[in-house]
């Protein structure tokens, strides 16, 4: 496995620090994480898909926003739940349109990381792992980029070319709304799964 994907952020605080060297991660857990990390993602990213093209052909865009609205948390959390071990699931970027997907500082690190390369026009790793420790505790972090496909537009497109009710729409669940003017094939956010140390010593 290519180790220029694995990135350890060094904080200073004592609330959240990494302390082992960069080697150790590679060589013990970089494959589990990846294949755990993998796994999950795609079940996320399924889940909201399948749910999304369900909701559009039964209610149409307005009928899909408001079970985006409604279901995307619970479903997120759904997976985590049925993931058990204390892996969490998450999707983030800093142009969000539900509060609750804003990133924490660890994954606000991660997402600079990968929008730093796309200003420098380099090519995105298809991952990143962060190791970070919250409270005592060692969690490994998988991040997966999510990219805008032709049908997100419907909803995270350019407001002016939206349908007029389903901007209303958005605008009224969503007043602080930054997830729209995207094109097709922009990097959107990331999905992140954090995995217990705990889950990964008993492999
Ligand atoms: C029918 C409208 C609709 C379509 C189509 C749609 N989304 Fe969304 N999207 C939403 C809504 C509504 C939310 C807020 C969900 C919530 O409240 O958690 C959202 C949230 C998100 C988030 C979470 C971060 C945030 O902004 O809060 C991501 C990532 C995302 N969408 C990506 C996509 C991608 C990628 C596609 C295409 C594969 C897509 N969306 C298609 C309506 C849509």
């Amino acid at each position: 496995m290519c180790r220029f994907f694995v990135l350890l952020f060094f904080a200073s605080t004592v609330f959240a620090f990494s302390t082992y060297p960069d080697d150790e991660v590679s060589k013990k857990y970089e494959e589990a994480i990846i294949s755990i990390g993998d796994k999950v993602a795609m079940e996320l990213v399924g889940t909201l898909k399948k749910e999304l093209k369900r909701a559009l052909s039964k209610g149409g865009p307005v009928g899909a926003v408001l079970v985006c609205s409604e279901r995307a948390q619970e479903l997120t959390e759904q997976v985590s739940r049925s993931t058990g071990n204390g892996i969490d699931v998450k999707r983030t970027t800093f142009r969000y349109r539900n509060r609750k997907n804003a990133p924490d500082r660890y994954e606000a690190l991660a997402l600079g990381y990968f929008e730093d390369l796309i200003k420098r026009g380099k090519d995105l790793p298809p991952y990143l792992i962060q190791k970070v420790n919250l409270e005592g505790q060692v969690y490994y972090r998988y991040y997966k980029p999510i990219r805008v496909e032709s049908f997100c537009l419907l909803c995270h497109g350019n407001p002016e070319s939206m349908q007029r009710e389903l901007l209303e729409k958005l605008r009224e669940l969503y007043p602080e709304d930054r997830a729209t003017g995207y094109s097709e094939g922009d990097f959107r956010g990331l999905v992140r799964v954090s995995i217990p140390e705990s889950v990964l010593l008993s492999k």
